[in-house]
This record gives structure tokens, sequence and C-alpha cells, in this order.
């Protein structure tokens, strides 16, 4: 991932897409110019709704050539880690809440040659990862409570992007930054300038009449960042 930290990348979450057409919606938003597929896997457990499993992952890697950026809103990730990596996944991404042995999940998936990211609650404070930033590939964090697509950002995640911008810088680190959760073009630039290089959005792509030109303006406003 790190020649590609530094440039700012649309992910369309496929949770607001239509499932009954998944590959042709797909298609749409990698035609439209998205960057990455972000895919929302949910267990009924760790968050109340359940999504897709492995087998749809398969289905979704025969059918792009984007990355595909797993982020796994389930308990125990480590029992389906090797599931989800066989499926096709480029980056696996597990919550800190989730993950009792978070080290030893991450030193998991790197071991496997993926890309691994730690996502945050809203209410999770960024010291629980001090301790891991150095392994990882990306921090995600969301800015609505995971679970559902459509909610609002919560705005005081944007002072937490730009702790979490400064300590990856402080450190050194080339760490992807990706924010989830209420992303619209309209605060994509404010984002962005807080450090954000990674933007998932779904329903503001997915119940957009015009994919492209959805896509088009985000990149656009998280381009036009000083
Ligand atoms: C929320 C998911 C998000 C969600 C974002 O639990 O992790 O990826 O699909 O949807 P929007 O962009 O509609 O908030
Ligand atoms: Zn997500």
């Amino acid at each position: 991932m790190s020649e590609m930290n530094s440039s700012k990348r649309i992910a369309p979450s496929i949770l607001s897409a239509d499932f009954s057409r998944l590959a042709d919606e797909i298609r749409a938003v990698e035609e439209g110019g998205a960057d990455l597929i972000h895919v929302d896997v949910m267990d009924g457990h760790f968050v109340p709704n359940l999504t897709i499993g492995p087998m749809v992952v398969e289905s979704i890697r025969k059918v792009t050539a984007l990355p595909l950026d797993v982020h796994l809103m389930i308990e125990r990730p480590d029992a389906l880690v090797d599931e989800f990596i066989e499926a096709g996944a480029d980056s696996l991404t597990v919550h800190v809440e989730a993950s009792v042995h978070l080290h030893r999940t991450i030193q998991m998936i790197k071991h496997r040659g993926k890309n691994v990211g730690v996502a945050l609650n809203p209410a999770t404070s960024l010291a629980t990862v001090e301790e891991v930033i150095e392994e990882i590939d990306l921090l995600l964090v969301m800015s609505v409570n995971p679970g559902f697509g459509g909610q609002s950002f919560i705005p005081k995640v944007l002072e937490k992007v730009r702790t979490a911008r400064r300590m990856i810088d402080a450190k050194g680190l080339s760490t992807c930054l990706e924010v989830d959760g209420g992303i619209k073009v309209s605060n994509a630039k404010n984002l962005s300038e807080a450090g954000v290089n990674i933007f998932v959005a779904g329903s503001a792509i997915f119940d957009s009449q015009d994919y492209k030109k959805t896509i088009s303006e985000m990149k656009r406003a998280v381009e036009s960042a000083t």
C-alpha cells in the first residue's frame, strides 16, 4: 500500500449497493473512478446487523480488478482471517474493540502477506492503537457507530482524525488514514485537510443518480484541500 499512501482515494462501500445487481453496481463504481471497493462484513454480534461473508467476497473478486478493502465488524476475527484472504481480500481491517489479542491478529494478517488495518469506534480512544501503530498499514477512524449505512457523520470525529494524522506523522509512518461513515461531497474536503487519505462512502455514492459524477465531485473536493 505504501506507494499510494500520499494519494487521496475514494472507496465506495457496497453496503448501500443494490445486492440483487451487485456485479453491475461494482462495475459502475469502477468505471466511475473508484479506487478501492469497501466491503462491510457484519456478524450480528459486534454490530446489530448481518451482511456478507467470504463466499460473497469470492464472487466480488471475480468481477473487479480493484483492491478489496474488507472491513470486519465481527467478534473473534482471527477465526475468519484465512477465509477472507482466500476469498480475495487485499486488506483486512479488524476492530480494536473486537480483538482481545490485537497484536496477534495483526501479525496473523501480516504473515499472510496482506495489508492490515485497525478500526476504532467513535467512543474508542486513539491511545488504544498506540502500541501497534507501527505494525499496521491502515488506521480506520469510524465517523458513525458501525452497523448501518446512511447515518450522519459525528462532528467530533474531525478532531480525532487530526490527532491521528499528527500521531502518524510524528512517528514518521506511512500508515493510511481512512474515515468511514457519513462521508459526503460536502464534508470530504474538511476531512482531507485533517489528513484523511482514504474516504469510504456508501449512501453518498449508491443513493446518487450518477455514480461517476458523485465520485468525481468527491475526488475534486478531497484534492482541493490545502
Ligand atoms: C458502517 C459501515 C460503513 C457504511 C458507510 O457500519 O462500516 O462502511 O457502509 O455508509 P455511509 O457512507 O452511508 O455512511
Ligand atoms: Zn465500513
